[in-house]
C-alpha cells in the first residue's frame, strides 16, 4: 500500500513541525504555513490535511484559510482542525470551512495521532464515515447555535445575527456535500419539538435554495432567516409551545403571536437584514390573504417569503408532533398541492421536483 501522506498547514511552521514530531505518526508529513500557499506533497494530493491555528476569531483569517483548504474540501480529503481552545463559535466556523473533525491542539498527542490515523486509514470507507460524522456534528452544532439564539431571545439578550450566519454557512456546506436526506434523518433524532422543527425547516430551506441555484450570499441569508424564522416562539409560554395535543382556539391565538413577536424583537435590536425580518414576520402569510399576522395578499408577498412558507408548511407536515406521526413525503406533496391559491404553485412544483426522492424518517 502506498505511504499515506498528511499535509499540515500551520499558522506557525515551527509549531507545525513540533506537532509532527510529537505525533510520531510514521506517515509522510509535510508542513507549510498558510502564508506561503498550499502545495501537495510530491504533486500528489494528501490523504488528510491538518490545520493548526490558534483560533478562528477573525473573519479575514477564516476567509483566507477557507481559500487555502477549499481544493482539499472539494476533493473530499479529510480535514482535521486543531484549535487552541475551541469555542462553539470556533467549531461552527471550522465545520463551515470543511473540517471533518475539530480537536483542541492541547489534546494528548495519542488522541490527535489516533484521530489522524483513522482519517487516513481507509480512504473510501473512512471518507464516507467522516462525512456522516460531519453531518451529525453539523446538526449538533447548528442545534447548539439555535439553543443559544432562543435562550438569548427569551432572556432579552441580543440575538446574534453573525452566529446564525455562521450556522447557515455550516448547514449549506454539509447539505451541499451530503444532501437533505441524511440531515433529515439526523434531525429526526432530536427530542425537542421546536428545535427539531427549526432544524428541519432550515435544512429544507437550505437545500431548496441550493438546488434553485441562487447565488451564495442569497443562500446564506435565506438559510440564516430560516434558522431565525420561529425565534418568536422563545416568547410564547412553554405550556402552549410544548402542549401534548392540539391547541384550543385561545391558545392558537397566543401561539400565532410568535411571528410578530420575533419580528419586533429583531427590529428593536437592529442590525438584521430586511429580508430576514420579512421572513420572520410573514412566514405564515398566504397568497389569498388568509394567513397571519398582517393578512397580506399575493402582491405583497415577495419570493423569499413564499419560499420560506412552503418550506415551513412542508416541515410541519413531515415531522412528528406529540399529537401526530410524521406524514410520508408523497402525502405531504398532495397537501401542498391542495393549498393551491395559498402557496406559490410554481415554487411548489420546483420544490416537489427537488424533494421527490428524499427518504425521511420523522
Ligand atoms: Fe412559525
Ligand atoms: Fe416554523
Amino acid at each position: 500500500m502506498a505511504t499515506r501522506q498528511v499535509l499540515v498547514i500551520a499558522a506557525d511552521e515551527a509549531r507545525g513541525s513540533a506537532l509532527v514530531r510529537a505525533l510520531a505518526l510514521g506517515l509522510l508529513c509535510d508542513v507549510t504555513s498558510r502564508g506561503f500557499g498550499v502545495t501537495a506533497i510530491g504533486h500528489k494530493p494528501p490523504d488528510a490535511v491538518v490545520i493548526l491555528v490558534g483560533s478562528l476569531g477573525q473573519d479575514a483569517s477564516v476567509r483566507s484559510l477557507q481559500d487555502h483548504v477549499h481544493p482539499f474540501v472539494a476533493a473530499s480529503i479529510p480535514l482535521l482542525c486543531l484549535l487552541e481552545s475551541p469555542t462553539l463559535h470556533d467549531e461552527v466556523r471550522a465545520r463551515a470551512i470543511g473540517a471533518t473533525m475539530v480537536l483542541a491542539s492541547a489534546a494528548p498527542s495519542r488522541v490527535i495521532a489516533a484521530a489522524l490515523r483513522t482519517l487516513v486509514a481507509s480512504p473510501t470507507t473512512q471518507r464516507r464515515e467522516a462525512q456522516q460524522e460531519a453531518m451529525r456534528a453539523g446538526v449538533r452544532d447548528v442545534g447548539f447555535v439555535l439553543a443559544d439564539l432562543m435562550r438569548a431571545a427569551s432572556d432579552g439578550l441580543r440575538v446574534d445575527g453573525q452566529l446564525s450566519e455562521q450556522a447557515a454557512q455550516l448547514m449549506l456546506r454539509v447539505l451541499d456535500n451530503d444532501g437533505i436526506g441524511r440531515w433529515m434523518a439526523a434531525v429526526g433524532l432530536i427530542h425537542d419539538q421546536t428545535y427539531r422543527h427549526c432544524l428541519l425547516m432550515s435544512g429544507v430551506m437550505a437545500s431548496f435554495v441550493l438546488q434553485l441555484g441562487l447565488p451564495a450570499p442569497d443562500c446564506q441569508r435565506l438559510t440564516s432567516a430560516a434558522i431565525l424564522h420561529d425565534i418568536g416562539k422563545a416568547l410564547i409560554p412553554a405550556e402552549i409551545i410544548d402542549k401534548a395535543g392540539p391547541l384550543t382556539e385561545d391558545e392558537r391565538a397566543i401561539f400565532r403571536g410568535h411571528a410578530a413577536y420575533g419580528h419586533e424583537l429583531l427590529v428593536a435590536q437592529g442590525g438584521h437584514h430586511p429580508e430576514i425580518l420579512d421572513i420572520v414576520r410573514h412566514h405564515h402569510e398566504y397568497l389569498d390573504g388568509s394567513g397571519y399576522p398582517d393578512r397580506l395578499r399575493a402582491a405583497q408577498i415577495v419570493d423569499p417569503v413564499r419560499i420560506a412558507t412552503i418550506c415551513d408548511v412542508f416541515a410541519a407536515l413531515i415531522e412528528r408532533r406529540s399529537y401526530k406521526p410524521s406524514l410520508p413525503v408523497a402525502e405531504a406533496f398532495v397537501l401542498l398541492d391542495e393549498m393551491h391559491g395559498k402557496l406559490d404553485i410554481d415554487l411548489v412544483r420546483a420544490f416537489k421536483l427537488i424533494f421527490g426522492s428524499v427518504p425521511f424518517k420523522g
